[in-house]
């Protein structure tokens, strides 16, 4: 098992072809009651979308097998797993002796002499789909404590939405295939998603996510802080290969006088003009929303002819991948990327501030211009 967190710790446990995959959820306050309904959701945010997804289609149902009866949590360790239906294991014994590259194929081959990296094994995106079950847990109990998480597309390939977006626009892209801001994005995007896939190619992309409700201070310190803890988890992500706060690397090029967020009172709150940092100052939250973008890389499997090696002759070869994947990772991912965000901030509100919710606490607020 792979396990995450202090006080919510989740552990990741089977493989892309294995008759299940699931995780262990300890932590959960005893007595806490479960939406269901709120969980299917999120799956289905995660699930492919036709056209422009995997035709590897699962119906991801959530099994419970142990600590949750009646909807509510009644243990300190929740067991759910979800069946693994639709393999095709064929289709990917070939990556066992010819590594796909940008996959996990080569180091884990190399690694774990003897492994069969059938479906990506271990290395699946196909392993998200349980984080995705305990993040909408986790986000449920965020929001009983007014901590909403909503993420979107802010890119893929060429076609950028550069634009700023209020949390409820971003919570609306849940209404888009590609989980676009709006209807143009969507269709550009879609259209850039088929084209690459009619090339026999992939496409990469950002996420962007908004976190609002943190109030000042909310976070830990150095190696636990908040914005270390959410990079921990964003890079667990598979395929993403960067992530940003706030104005992230293009505050390089700014001068202090404009990237610092200045603060002032407004109606007795603590208020800043702008969000250059992202909502995180010294690893804690500065009372702003908590912003960060998360890139993808365009799908390593691909059925363009690539150069690869033949590890059973060591020698040079050409590979052209025939098996069921995503031509782009980041609609699906978007899912991805809110649960693992809330399962962040939930173990970091559970090893930080237990018990302190319910206290006064200040919110910044960016004054409306
Ligand atoms: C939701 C999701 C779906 C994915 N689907 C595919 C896929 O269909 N084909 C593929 O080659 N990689 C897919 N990936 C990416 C690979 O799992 C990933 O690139 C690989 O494990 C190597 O890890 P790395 O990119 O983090 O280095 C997916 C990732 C996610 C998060």
């Amino acid at each position: 098992m792979y396990t995450t967190g202090d006080r919510l710790k989740v552990s990741l446990f089977g493989k892309s072809h294995a008759d299940r995959i699931g995780c262990v959820i300890e932590g959960l306050p005893l007595g806490m009651h479960i939406d269901i309904d709120d969980i299917k959701r999120s799956m289905d945010l995660r699930r492919p979308s036709d056209r422009i997804g995997t035709s590897r289609k699962e119906t991801d149902d959530v099994i419970f097998d142990s600590g949750i009866s009646d909807d509510v949590v009644t243990s300190r360790y929740v067991i759910l797993t979800i069946r693994n239906e639709n393999k095709d294991p064929t289709s990917y014994s070939e990556f066992n002796r010819k590594p796909r590259p940008g996959h996990a194929d080569l180091p884990a081959l190399i690694r774990f002499k003897g492994m069969d990296i059938s479906g990506g094994a271990q290395f699946s995106g196909r392993m998200t789909a349980p984080l995705v079950a305990a993040g909408a847990i986790a986000s449920q109990y965020l929001r009983a404590k007014g901590i909403g998480i909503a993420a979107y597309t802010k890119q893929i390939s060429d076609i950028k939405d550069e634009n700023e977006h209020t949390f409820d626009e971003i919570y609306a892209s849940r209404s888009f295939i590609t989980r676009s801001i709006s209807k143009e994005y969507d269709s550009m995007m879609t259209e850039r998603i088929l084209s690459a896939s009619e090339d026999g190619d992939s496409v990469g992309g950002v996420v962007g996510c908004m976190v609002n409700g943190l109030p000042i201070g909310f976070g830990g310190i150095w190696f636990d802080a908040l914005d270390v803890t959410i990079a921990k988890m964003m890079f667990s992500i598979p395929g993403v290969k960067g992530v940003e706060f706030g104005k992230g690397f293009s505050i390089a090029e700014m001068k202090g006088s404009e990237s610092n967020d200045q603060y002032h009172m407004m109606g007795g709150e603590v208020s800043a003009s702008s969000n250059n940092m992202g909502g995180v100052c010294g690893g804690m939250s500065d009372g702003m929303p908590l912003t960060f973008n998360v890139a993808f890389k365009p799908t390593p499997s691909i059925s363009k002819e690539q150069h690869t090696i033949d590890l059973h002759e060591m020698k040079d070869t050409a590979i052209s991948i025939k098996g069921r994947h995503d031509p782009c990772i980041v609609p699906r991912a978007v899912a991805v990327v809110e649960a693992m965000t809330a399962i962040a901030i939930m173990d970091q509100y559970l090893s930080h501030h237990p018990g302190e919710w319910e206290h006064d606490h200040h919110h910044l607020s960016i004054p409306s211009s």
